[in-house]
């Protein structure tokens, strides 16, 4: 990301990829927000690296993935997202709908490949995880 400072928001910042990322971002200088899902509030792990991510630096967002209001509301605060679950979590496309509706996001990468490249053989819900990430290529653009 250069030198130039951003606002980033990791969801999945808790996960085995997702808190690296946090820490990389936070060493980088970046303002770093963490996805806290609202469903997970009372695991006591969850809360203790929380915490640890708090303590380093890190904003953390309380919101659900199945709430699309909340997904704007912290898209809305950032420059640029990163997705950190797996590229065929279905929930990337609530991603990809909270990002087109907050309008401030103009990088279309949401899980660090540019949307409409990929080429996989992996299927959700009998669609290519091609023809899924085109959809949300048209989705931004639309
Ligand atoms: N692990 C590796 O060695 C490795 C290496 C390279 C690439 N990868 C890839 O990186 C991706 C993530 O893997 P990972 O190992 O980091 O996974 P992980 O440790 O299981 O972490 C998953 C993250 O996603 C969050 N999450 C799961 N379901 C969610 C939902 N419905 N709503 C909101 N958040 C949700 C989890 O939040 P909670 O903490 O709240 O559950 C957690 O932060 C995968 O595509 C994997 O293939 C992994």
């Amino acid at each position: 990301m250069a030198s130039e400072k951003s606002k980033v928001l990791v969801i999945g910042g808790t996960g085995f990829l997702g808190k690296k990322l946090v820490k990389a971002s936070l060493r980088e200088g970046h303002a770093t927000y963490v996805f806290q899902r609202r469903e997970n509030r009372f695991d006591v792990n969850r809360a203790r690296l929380l915490l640890r991510l708090k303590e380093r630096g890190a904003i953390l967002i309380e919101g659900s993935l199945s709430e699309h209001e909340s997904l704007v509301c912290a898209v809305k605060r950032v420059d640029a997202v990163i997705f950190a679950l797996s590229p065929s979590h279905p929930s990337k496309y609530k991603i990809v709908h909270a990002i087109k509706e907050a309008g401030n996001i103009k990088t279309n990468v949401v899980d660090g490949k540019p949307i409409g490249q990929p080429s996989q053989e992996e299927k959700i819900d009998g669609a290519s995880l091609q023809q899924l990430e085109v959809e949300g290529q048209q989705m931004l653009e639309e």
